[in-house]
């Protein structure tokens, strides 16, 4: 399409847009799809989409995930796109130069997507430091042992060691620091677009070792026989919890990422690409896991445990399995990293474009900030371990006000800011590139999502909860 090439051409050449260029932004279509999908791809994927499917009823529970991703997660990750593109500025920003009127608060979204980044990091860049811990201790062969009784113990050492705790997450603070100091095109791209394809193709390669081992269709049958019995409301609602999860919704993530996306990229078409490729990536990973464990005649355990405690076990009962543990915790890495960079980068564009630090101050503030808060949740299972409130630790509670409580009231005032007050003209639009694309229906279709359907189903979510119901 030669037109828009010309246009993000001048774009590029405006003077008069020099800040948007200043800011930097993802280089070329592949890098926005592999950035944007490096957001979503991460430990969400490999454990908690498998380890949840399985506790409530395979693919019943598979089919309910993908009409929330398709009615809640996609509608929101668009939503926060064209509005990130549009206004090119972090997610502060974006949210006070879109609204219509100055005296309206919107902003607040930002400012509470803000806040939910550096929570998500405080506990994610742990279970990270984890992943990154346990690609050594697989090296060293440390976690050789058949026996969970063994491989828990060496779990529990690491996590009741206050100082390892730490130090693994500030190694992996330091660690995404050197990539955003890099640039969003040279530091955010460059490693996703590297990192992504070898997770894929280790991932392939684990799935296929499970599915050829004898027993391996009990695995299959555990993950994916529909059992309607076990949807129940509560297991209804938390798949929409983990679309939102999954696809990075509802804390300035995407809007941060739009702002990086270039003029000429198709936001309905990479949006719907990111969510089919999210969702091929989870449903390797439970053929990467399952088919063994049942193979080993391993227990399904959930949550950290299935990753730390179990797959270490699955893992040394197969021949060659220190290769298969190693590449494991490889790819493990890699999503997480990807995960990382994106959550990272919220604060790090605000404080960038907000105050008068240049990048590499505002990633350093960030990491410091980061390593501050972060070691209350990397504490809680040491130190900090009876430091509670309302009955949970740091590490808990940083999840559960996050993911329980920011994200979706983040995610609904978005939509509804995108339905109701940036409105209908301005969508049109953003989606269809002013009118270079001709996808009118699809995006009419789209504004009727977004305006009801979607804000509807939210609420149901965040009324859960809340415990409503
Ligand atoms: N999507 C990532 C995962 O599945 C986690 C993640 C990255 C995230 N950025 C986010 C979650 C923003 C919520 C909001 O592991």
């Amino acid at each position: 399409m030669p037109v828009t090439i010309n246009e993000s051409t001048v774009e590029q050449t405006n003077p008069a847009n020099s800040s948007s260029s200043q800011r930097g932004g993802f280089s070329s279509a592949l890098g926005t799809l592999f950035a944007t999908l490096g957001s979503a791809v991460g430990l969400g994927n490999i454990w908690k989409f498998p380890s949840m499917t399985g506790e409530n009823g395979g693919a019943a529970f598979i089919i309910v995930y993908l009409l929330s991703t398709l009615f809640v997660g996609l509608p929101v990750m668009i939503s926060e796109i064209m509005m990130g593109r549009k206004a090119r500025a972090n997610v502060i920003k974006t949210m006070r130069q879109l609204s219509p009127s100055k005296s309206q608060p919107w902003w607040l979204i930002g400012v509470a997507g803000v806040l939910s980044a550096f929570l998500i990091m405080a506990f994610y860049t742990e279970v990270a430091g984890w992943v990154f811990a346990y690609i050594f201790k697989s090296i060293s062969g440390g976690l050789l042992s058949t026996d969970p009784q063994i491989t828990s113990q060496a779990f529990v050492d690491l996590v009741t060691n206050p100082l390892q705790s730490l130090l693994w997450q500030w190694i992996v603070l330091a660690l995404m620091s050197l990539i955003i100091i890099r640039g969003v095109s040279k530091g955010i791209e460059a490693t996703t677009k590297r990192l992504l394809p070898l997770l894929l193709v280790m991932l392939v390669v684990i799935a296929i070792r499970g599915l050829t081992l004898p027993g391996a269709s009990q695995g299959l049958n555990f993950l994916f026989k529909p059992d309607f019995s076990s949807l129940t409301s509560a297991a209804i609602l938390s798949a929409m919890g983990l679309a939102f999860f999954k696809l990075s919704l509802g804390m300035g993530t995407m809007t941060t990422y739009g702002s990086y996306f270039k003029d000429d990229q198709n936001i309905p078409t990479t949006t719907l690409r990111v969510m089919l490729s999210d969702l091929t990536v989870s449903l390797l990973a439970g053929l990467a896991i399952f088919p063994a464990v049942f193979a080993f005649g391993f227990e399904v355990t959930s949550g950290p445990s299935l990753l730390f405690i179990t797959i270490p076990s699955v893992f040394a009962s197969m021949p060659f399995g220190s290769i298969f543990m190693v590449m494991f915790f490889l790819l493990a890495s890699f999503a997480a990293t990807g995960a990382m960079l994106s959550l990272f980068e919220v604060p790090v564009a605000f404080l960038a474009e907000n105050t008068r630090l240049n990048r590499t101050k505002a990633t350093i503030l960030t990491a410091f900030l980061l390593a501050l808060i972060g070691s209350t949740a990397a504490l809680s299972s040491s130190t900090l371990a009876d430091f509670t409130i309302f009955g949970k630790t740091m590490f808990d509670l940083f999840d559960f006000l996050s993911s329980n409580i920011l994200m979706p009231i983040g995610g609904l005032f978005i939509v509804i800011f995108a339905g109701w007050f940036w409105g209908e003209k301005n969508i049109r639009k953003a989606l269809s590139n002013n009118g270079l694309l001709k996808n009118e229906r699809l995006v009419t279709l789209f504004i009727v999502i977004v305006k009801y359907l979607t804000p509807i189903l939210l609420i149901v979510v965040m009324l859960n909860g809340l415990g409503v119901f």
